[in-house]
């Protein structure tokens, strides 16, 4: 059996009470949205992906298996094919079965307990396959620790529409910060959620089953555990809007009375339909996502399924 050596980057810590606290005592009450992933979140989210009125990851799975063949294609031989937030790793495995030649495939996750689980399944399942993982918040520096494996180029592969949680500005960085670490000739597949009606949009993260309402809540809960506090979940309400002139869906909690929470020793107050908001997914268009990579990208190639509410992109380095 091969063991697992897992790289880990200094993670710039941020310490999550000075991160809550910051965000709930703004004028606008916020969360960020990475606290939903604890143990119980990561489980929801997975449930989310199932429900029928969540249509970004089976729509990105039929988008990836329909079009396979020619994303391999265009990718081509002896890369090194490094993946953002190696969470779903259904989507990671239509890539691995197709393409051959692979040089090293580079999993990056912030969570070493995920990174490692995942893995060492895939090392039992790809026997001949070169993992190099790495543990580090890619929201952070992005730099990957020296390996010593030869390859052509790089390929960041970065599904689920995960680009939507920054804002449009954020996602702009962002892009810029992959395209350095990508270097010369590199280039991105990526999952972009589409614009779309609005109802349909809504309904997505405002599951009948109240799915996406107990992963809204379970933010709470994970400050609860983590720092001690008093949240009472009973007296907070799901909320997800379209936001249409900002063109993303956000999610807010909302407080159902006047009231006070105790957070890591410091008194925050709520009046009564006050709103914390924990998430946005931003919505692009074709042409407003490529106008948002312009500056160091040239797309491609877009795939969609036949009712557009998917893309998968392929970007090349502009030279
Ligand atoms: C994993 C961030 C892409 O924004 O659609 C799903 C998270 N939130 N339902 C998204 C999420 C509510 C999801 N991302």
């Amino acid at each position: 059996m091969r063991s697992t050596n897992i790289e880990q980057l200094p993670v710039a810590q941020q310490d999550m009470s000075t991160e809550v606290l910051e965000g709930l005592k703004k004028n606008s009450k916020e969360l960020p949205s990475k606290y939903f992933y604890d143990k119980k979140g990561s489980w929801l989210f997975d449930r989310i992906c199932e429900l029928k009125e969540y249509y970004p990851t089976r729509t990105e799975i039929s988008i990836l298996k329909d079009n396979i063949d020619e994303m391999v294609q265009r990718i081509g031989p002896g890369i090194q094919l490094i993946e953002f937030g190696s969470g779903s790793s259904v989507k990671t495995r239509i890539l691995l079965d197709h393409l051959d030649d692979l040089a090293v495939y580079v999993p990056i996750d912030i969570s070493k307990d995920h990174l490692f689980k995942a893995t060492n399944k895939l090392e039992g399942e790809y026997s001949d396959l070169e993992i190099h993982p790495v543990c580090a918040d890619y929201t952070g520096t992005l730099e990957l620790p020296d390996m010593d494996v030869e390859y052509e180029r790089r390929v960041i592969f970065f599904p689920g529409s995960t680009i939507g949680n920054f804002t449009r500005e954020r996602a702009q960085e962002f892009l810029g910060r992959m395209a350095h670490l990508l270097g010369d000739n590199g280039s991105l597949l990526i999952g972009v959620d589409l614009k779309k009606d609005p109802q349909v949009l809504q309904r997505a993260y405002d599951d009948d089953k109240g799915v996406t309402a107990a992963f809204n809540k379970n933010i709470l809960e994970n400050i609860n555990r983590e720092l001690g506090a008093d949240f009472n979940l009973e007296q907070f309400e799901h909320l997800a809007v379209y936001n249409e002139e900002k063109g993303r869906v956000e999610m807010h909690l909302k407080s159902m009375c006047d009231q006070t929470a105790n957070v890591a020793g410091e008194e925050i107050s709520f009046e009564e339909g006050e709103t914390i908001h924990t998430e946005n997914s931003h919505k692009y268009s074709v042409e407003e996502f490529g106008q948002l990579a312009s500056d160091w990208f040239e797309v491609e190639k877009v795939w969609t399924d036949e009712e557009d509410l998917f893309s998968v992109q392929y970007l090349t380095m502009k030279s």
